[in-house]
């Protein structure tokens, strides 16, 4: 989507006209917020010309959005395959053909089906069921631990924080963990899928791991269908939707759109707080020390992590009729960003935003798990992930601090989903 030449120099987002701020360019994803500072104060609901997408940038009015379903869809499948405001690629589409079209479920379905998908998905990651988990998520992470390099150097995303939630996942989905490395490619296509910025190679290289993603799903689902276990994947495959006044069972493509969303949702906005918060603690001391001293601050430490980062940092909506947002008319089938990052930033919402504080009284409030009837899903379990981990980190890893050599952050080209690619640390392991 980058609109400007490699060799023109680019407009400053932050001083330029808005307007000619390119919002979909890698160099601009490092560091938007200066940019949302500025659609916050000068134009929170913001038409961009160059794509015609409404940003919507204010705590008040992201939550206003989300609370209006009826008005402002989740439909937007379309934007999510392609990743952009754009057509499909012709090849992208050849190669996606081969396997199985995916329907709305949740993240993009609206009302009833959403409900309907929803309430089953939602049985496997009740806040009991997942409290349930505090030994099981504890003996991971230690295991996790016992697995980092004794050298006392790590690349802390790819040995810990990508593999906590995506072992989690897998044991509750029921598949094994020795499949981890095809997880990791099948969840980066994913990424790529979304991100929208990445090259036209990077996207054919998605959709054909993608279509391997798929396969290999469709033949465990053909097998918990013969010989059901006590998974998740088993639970969707036999869960009857004449209970949700519909009689019959899930169909391949509406099972293939839960599981990519459990496998790509969960595990890497995860990874990016868990690699977020050491982040934070490394680059504010004297609040890790705190927090060593005194673990239970762990709660909120990680919802200050998840407002600060706002891995999900934007999401799309899509009108289903003209109306207005503030006063700023919009357009039936209008593509809408509802920008969580830039709402977790707002000064009238959260005093000194632009501060990491693990001691900020009102961090539950961030829009981080989104607000309104698609509120994360799976926002118990990654609490529950990261809140068990810090505290044992802490603890089994001594000295813990950035690698001076190998340091320079790297923040995904992605317009949905934020985080760094990879965080060095050294330690000495307790
Ligand atoms: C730090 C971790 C996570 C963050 C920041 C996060 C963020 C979000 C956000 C912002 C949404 C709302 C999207 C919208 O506004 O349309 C969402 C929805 C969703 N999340 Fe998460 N998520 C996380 C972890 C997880 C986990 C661990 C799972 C699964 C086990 C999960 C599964 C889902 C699903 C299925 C939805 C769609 C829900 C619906 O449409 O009703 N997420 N997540």
């Amino acid at each position: 989507m980058s609109t400007t030449s490699e060799t023109t120099p680019k407009p400053d987002p932050r001083t330029c006209p808005l307007h000619e701020v390119d919002t979909f360019d890698p160099a601009f994803l490092q560091d938007p917020h200066p940019f949302y500072a500025r659609l916050r104060k000068d134009a929170p609901v913001f038409r961009d010309p160059k794509n015609n997408v409404v940003y919507v940038s204010t705590y008040d009015l992201i939550r206003e959005v989300n609370s209006r379903p009826n008005l402002f869809s989740n439909k937007f499948a379309t934007q999510l395959r392609s990743g952009s405001t754009t057509e499909q690629d012709p090849e992208e589409l050849a190669i996606q053909k081969e396997g199985w079209t995916v329907v709305d479920t949740m993240l993009t379905a609206d009302p009833p089906e959403h409900t309907r998908y929803r309430k089953l998905a939602m049985k496997a990651f009740t806040y009991k069921r997942v409290m349930q988990m505090s030994g099981y998520v504890e003996k991971l992470v230690n295991q996790l631990i016992d697995d980092m390099p004794d050298s006392g150097k790590c690349e802390f995303k790819s040995e810990f924080a990508n593999k906590l939630p995506m072992f989690v996942i897998a044991d509750a989905l029921g598949v094994p963990r020795e499949h981890y490395d095809q997880f990791e490619e099948w969840s980066n296509a994913f990424i790529i899928q979304l991100g929208g910025v990445s090259p036209k190679e990077q996207r054919l290289w998605a959709s054909r791991k993608i279509v391997e993603f798929q396969k290999y799903f469709v033949d465990v689902i053909e097998q918990k269908r013969a010989n059901p276990t006590e998974d998740v994947i088993s639970d969707l495959v036999h869960a009857d939707l004449s209970e949700e006044g519909d009689d019959r069972k899930m169909t391949y493509e509406e099972l293939l759109s839960i599981l990519q969303q459990l496998l790509v949702a969960g595990n890497e906005t995860t990874a990016h707080t868990t690699t977020a918060g050491l982040y934070y603690l490394l680059t504010h001391p004297e609040q890790m020390q705190r927090l060593r001293d005194d673990p239970s601050l762990t709660e909120n430490f990680v919802e200050e992590t998840l407002r600060y980062l706002s891995p999900t940092n934007n999401m799309w909506r899509v009108a289903t009729e003209d109306t207005e947002i503030a006063g700023v008319a919009i357009k039936k089938d209008d593509l809408i960003l509802v920008r969580y990052g830039s709402g977790n930033r707002d000064e009238t919402h959260f005093k000194d935003a632009n501060a990491f504080d693990l001691s900020r009284e009102n961090a539950k409030e961030h829009l981080a798990f989104g607000a309104g009837i698609h509120t994360c899903l799976g926002a118990q379990l990654a609490r529950k992930e990261m809140q068990t981990a810090f505290p044992i980190l802490l603890k089994r890893l001594k000295n813990i601090r950035l690698d001076p050599d190998n340091n320079d952050l790297q923040y995904l080209p992605s317009i949905l989903l934020r985080g760094v690619f990879a965080l060095n640390i050294e330690y000495e392991k307790a």
